[in-house]
Parts: C-alpha cells; sequence; structure tokens
C-alpha cells in the first residue's frame, strides 16, 4: 500500500537484535590500518553499519525460524525439500527443480553441462561468478545491455534491459551453429547499478530466443525487486499483484538460476531450475557429485524450509515497498547533498560516483577504494569498491587498465537495519564530503594473482 507519509514504516517490528560495537575515529584508523586498507579483511564486529552486500545479509522472519525447526534431514527425499519444491514449482512453473549451496553453485553446474570451448553466452551483463564460471568452461561471455545501462547518469526506468539489436546481431552471426547453448538475462542488473528489465524487454528477447531456437535462462535473485520496478514503472502492470507479475516473468524463461541470499531472504542457498529433460540426468550427476543428493542440493533440510518460506514473503508488496524506498531514500539524500551516484536508483544498493566525486584521484589510484576507506574511517560504515582494485585488469604489455567506472556500492541488506541507520550514514557521507578535496589515492602494495579486491594489501598515497 503506497502510504502519504515520508517516514518509512518498516513493516515488521523486531524482536531479536544483534548489538553493534561503537568505535571512534583513533580505533578505526588503527583497525583499518591492521587491514591493510582493504575493507574485506575488517572484522565484522569492528564495522557499525555493514552495507559491503545484501547477499546474504538479511534477517529472517519469525516464521522461517519456525520452519528451521521444522526441517526434515532425511537424506532422501525430505519432506522441506518437497515444501520448497511446491512454492518455486507454483511461481515458476519449472519442472526441474535443484537446490544448490548458492547461485554460484548453480552456475557452474549449468555452465560445466552445456558451455564448451567455441560456445558463447550472453547476457544483459554477467555477473562476475556468472561470468568466471562461463570463462571457466572456455566459453566466451558477452554482455549486451542496453547503451543507457552503461553511463551512470543516464536516465532510464528499464536500465537493466537487453539490447534486443544486438542479441540479434550475435544470434544470426552463429545462426545454423550450436555456438550458443543458452542467452541469459539477468533481473536486477546487478553489475550496471542494480536495473531492472521491463517485462517488454523480457517478452522481446524471449520472442528473439524463440526464433534462434535458443533457451532463455535467468539469473533471477533480485526477480520480486524486479517485479516491482515492473509494477511501479511499466504501463499494464499498476494493478497487478507481484505475484501475478513474477508468474509473468518466469513463464517466459526456459531456466533459471538463483542465489537464494537475495530475494529468498536467506542466510545460505541457490536453485538450478529449468524445464529441459535433455540436460536434466548430466545437471543431477554433477549436482551429487559436486553438492549433494538432487533433493537436498548443497543445503540442510531446515535451509530449504527457510528458504520456501522467503519466497513467499518477498511476494508481499508492503515489504517491497519498504525495500524500494529505503534504498531510493538513501540515493534521493545523497542527491540533494550533491553527491553524484548511479541513477535511477537501483533496488538493492546505492552506487556513488567516485570518479565525479573525487575527480583529483586518477582512476588508478582507486579514488571508489579510498572512499570506501573514508566512510569506514569517519563513520564505520562498509561499502565496496566497484572499480579499477576490484576489475584488474592489464593490457598484453603488463600495464594496468583503468576500469570504466568507478563506483563505490552501500547495499542494503534485507530487513536488517532501520531509517535512523540510513540516517547515520548519510550524516557520514556528509561529513566525508566536507574534506572530499583532502581525501588521497590509494596504491596496491600486495597482489593476489586472482580477485585481488578480496585479500589485497593497499596503502594509502
Ligand atoms: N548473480 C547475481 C546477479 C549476483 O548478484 C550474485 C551474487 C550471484 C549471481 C552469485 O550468487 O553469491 O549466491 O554465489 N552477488 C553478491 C553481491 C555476492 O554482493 O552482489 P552467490
Amino acid at each position: 500500500m503506497e502510504s502519504k507519509f515520508k517516514t518509512i514504516i518498516e513493516p515488521f517490528r523486531i524482536k531479536m537484535v544483534e548489538p553493534i560495537k561503537m568505535t571512534n575515529y583513533e580505533q578505526r584508523k588503527k583497525i583499518l590500518e591492521e587491514a591493510h586498507y582493504n575493507l574485506f579483511l575488517i572484522k565484522a564486529k569492528d564495522i557499525m553499519v555493514d552495507l559491503l552486500t545484501d547477499s546474504g545479509t538479511g534477517a529472517m522472519s519469525a516464521k522461517q525460524w519456525g520452519k528451521i525447526m521444522e526441517g526434515d534431514e532425511s537424506y532422501a527425499g525430505c519432506e522441506s525439500y518437497y515444501e520448497m519444491r511446491e512454492v518455486v514449482e507454483e511461481l515458476t512453473g519449472m519442472k526441474h527443480i535443484y537446490p544448490t549451496h548458492q547461485g554460484r553453485a548453480a552456475e557452474r553446474i549449468l555452465f560445466g553441462c552445456v558451455g564448451g570451448e567455441g560456445k558463447i553466452i550472453p547476457n544483459n551483463t554477467h555477473f562476475d561468478t556468472t561470468r568466471a564460471n562461463i570463462e571457466f568452461t572456455q566459453t566466451k561471455a558477452v554482455d549486451l545491455v542496453i547503451e543507457e545501462g552503461l553511463s551512470p547518469e543516464f536516465d532510464h526506468p528499464f536500465k537493466g534491459n537487453m539490447d534486443i539489436k544486438l542479441l540479434k546481431g550475435l544470434f544470426e552471426e552463429h545462426k545454423g551453429s550450436d555456438r550458443i547453448p543458452l542467452c541469459m538475462l539477468t533481473i536486477t542488473n546487478n553489475s550496471g547499478g542494480g536495473q531492472p528489465v521491463s517485462m517488454k524487454n523480457i517478452r522481446e528477447t524471449k520472442a528473439l530466443c524463440d526464433e534462434y531456437k535458443i533457451p532463455l535462462f535467468l539469473d533471477a535473485c533480485r526477480f520480486a525487486e524486479n517485479a516491482y520496478f515492473i509494477k511501479m514503472r511499466e504501463k499494464g502492470f499498476e494493478n497487478k499483484t507481484i505475484k501475478e507479475i513474477v508468474k509473468e516473468i518466469f513463464s517466459y524463461c526456459d531456466g533459471f538460476t538463483m542465489s537464494a541470499k537475495k530475494d529468498a531472504i536467506v542466510n545460505m542457498g541457490g536453485l538450478l531450475c529449468f524445464n529441459e529433460d535433455s540436460i536434466d540426468d548430466k545437471v543431477k550427476s554433477m549436482l551429487i557429485l559436486t553438492e549433494g543428493f538432487s533433493t537436498y542440493g548443497g543445503l540442510s533440510g531446515r535451509d530449504m524450509a527457510a528458504l520456501g518460506q522467503g519466497l513467499k514473503e518477498v511476494l508481499e508488496e508492503d515489504y517491497l515497498e519498504y525495500r524500494i524506498r529505503s534504498t531510493q531514500y538513501l540515493g534521493d539524500r545523497l542527491m540533494k547533498m550533491g553527491v553524484p551516484v548511479v541513477t535511477p536508483i537501483g533496488g538493492h544498493a546505492v552506487y556513488i560516483d567516485a570518479k565525479a566525486m573525487l575527480p583529483h584521484i586518477a582512476p588508478l589510484d582507486y579514488p571508489a577504494q579510498a572512499l570506501a576507506c573514508e566512510l569506514y574511517l569517519e563513520g564505520g560504515v562498509r561499502g565496496v569498491e566497484i572499480g579499477s582494485f576490484m576489475f584488474g585488469h592489464y593490457d598484453e604489455s603488463g600495464k594496468e587498465i583503468a576500469s570504466t567506472m568507478e563506483l563505490l556500492r552501500l547495499a542494503i541488506p534485507r530487513r536488517v537495519y532501520t531509517q535512523s541507520h540510513i540516517d547515520y550514514v548519510l550524516e557520514v557521507i556528509a561529513e566525508v564530503a566536507k574534506k572530499k578535496d583532502k581525501i588521497k589515492g590509494y596504491k596496491i602494495t600486495k597482489e593476489p594473482a586472482f580477485l585481488r579486491h578480496f585479500s589485497g594489501h593497499m596503502a594509502p598515497l
């Protein structure tokens, strides 16, 4: 229900709390130095507001915790699987439904089955783990998001849309070959700023896939948030329920991977679902080999019980209104303060454009990392750099190449923080903004061969 009041009323009350340890500037300075200016290396207990990710960080409901107690831990055929299966089947209509321990396990199994040398898998934008799992099988991962989705300040209601023309071009180029085993569509488009995909675009993508006989798979981890954006922004959906919209979205796909750590509001879990019978045996074998028997994948019975319940709760409109409004609230206030952010504001996170905010720091001096460190120092807030430090690109001569965008992502965990936590974050950012001209860049002092942002060391310049 759309509220006439400005204050966001969280549609829940708090029954169980986790204390937050308060720290001061001096303490944080020491902690940051000991963590080598890499926020992944700070202990969570030393963070005051943790906006590192919305993945697996949500708060489960009393009903979900109740379900945890009911979990059936039988090795084969447990009731918790069948209960969860019923929810997934009703929502998505999929025939083959497999639990995995998280999203990337579903990706690894799917691409392990359909990928291979010479193959190509397009997407609006592949998330890092999706791309990595595709490339691991020697398959080429191609991003075909619409042009508007590539620029931080461009306004478009569905900036996550697939570029249908480019997709058609790719399909046409490889027509008659079996090089494209499937097409993916990520809803919402995380790497592009949590931007939604319209129903029209999903339909068009599906129609094109059908024309070229290519199955369409969704990367569906934020499916409910995407559905809410469709309801809010797309003509003809104003009066539909979220469930109706979600069902329509899934009716256009032939399968999906899902990290249940997002919109299923559980701390761990994933799904791999599809209709096609011909890959079922292979998927099942890989699942059993690497995750677990087909009725538990990588999960306990209790995990699946909570997951099924989470999938029901995420469809509640009051919840989604609060969810999208709170992200919007953070973004709107930042814009009012003159802090440059990726617009429009996406579903699960606000992305500060550090290149625009700190133009005096060269991209290869990692402005978004500098901003991340500053937010921690100022107020114990943890965000994550999505820029040159994370991507770590080098050209053939070994010279480092800057990323196209230098962003600081502030991801909002589900049902965890209240509006006053967000107000606090805003005050912290306002303080940082006051002294932004004095913020200095960083250099890398220790660089691991892979995924350097997780464990690399840095030092201020
Ligand atoms: N796809 C998307 C769009 C994601 O955002 C993620 C995870 C995954 C797949 C992989 O799922 O973590 O369960 O293995 N995103 C997290 C994030 C890590 O912080 O955005 P997973």
